[in-house]
């Protein structure tokens, strides 16, 4: 296939473990815990190169070729307009991106000036835009409930799974912005090269996971 080997990227945060069983379940030999837990970068095994890199890196490192292939959740690939196949929705990872308010929070209005804090400020932008709303946007990196906890900003765009963080806090599950799930991602480049290479692992990460389907990303 490449000049290389094959090079697979796998992100640190929470879809790692998925990320790991769902690549070991297809037959991989991937990383270990020593590995994961040692300072190296890049690890070789069984013919593999793995890095493990942060959420938001990996359409990067994919749709740019330094990577042919990882796991990456569409809010990345959203957040990234990442220009990469996107062959197999994984079942693991569930969330909804949502519009969340803080408790006094009033209602979203036209022409009214507001904040919305987020990691997330080129899906917010989008969202505004398609909504007619101004919102002045706050990057953040993280803990992003906080700010609406904190009223740095009453209105935020963040990830809900269970729910349990909005709930604690008080805040308002307000609108749905897209439902959210871990997908298999190809550099499309990689794929021209050795297009049966990437059938075979595509048709085994369906066959090993029921929870798997197919979408028309291709
Ligand atoms: C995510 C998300 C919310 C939280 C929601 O944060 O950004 O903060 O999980 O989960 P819940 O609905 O089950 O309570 P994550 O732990 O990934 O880290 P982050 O806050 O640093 O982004």
């Amino acid at each position: 296939m490449t000049r290389r080997g094959l090079r697979i990227a796998i992100p640190k945060g929470r879809l790692q473990p998925g990320a790991l069983e769902t690549f070991a379940a297809a037959g991989l030999d991937v990383p270990d815990a020593a590995d994961l837990a040692s300072r190296r970068l890049l690890f070789t095994r069984g013919g593999i190169e793995w890095i493990v890199v942060k959420d938001g890196d990996v359409p990067v490192y994919v749709e740019f070729g330094s990577a042919d292939a990882g796991i990456s959740g569409l809010d990345q690939i959203l957040e990234h307009e990442a220009d990469v196949y996107q062959p197999v929705e994984l079942a693991f990872g569930r969330c909804r991106m949502m519009l969340i308010g803080s408790p006094d929070a009033p209602p979203l209005t036209r022409g009214v000036a507001s904040t919305i804090a987020t990691k997330y400020p080129n899906v917010t932008r989008r969202f505004l835009r398609e909504r007619g709303f101004h919102l002045d946007i706050v990057p953040l990196q993280g803990s992003v409930e906080l700010a609406a906890v904190l009223n740095l900003a009453p209105y935020i765009v963040d990830l809900v799974e269970t729910g349990e963080t909005a709930r604690v806090h008080r805040l308002r599950l307000l609108e749905t912005i897209a439902e959210i799930r871990p997908h298999f991602i190809v550099n499309k480049s990689s794929y021209r090269r050795d297009p049966e290479l990437f059938r075979g692992l595509i048709a085994t990460l369906l066959e090993k996971s029921t929870s798997m389907r197919q979408v028309g990303a291709m």
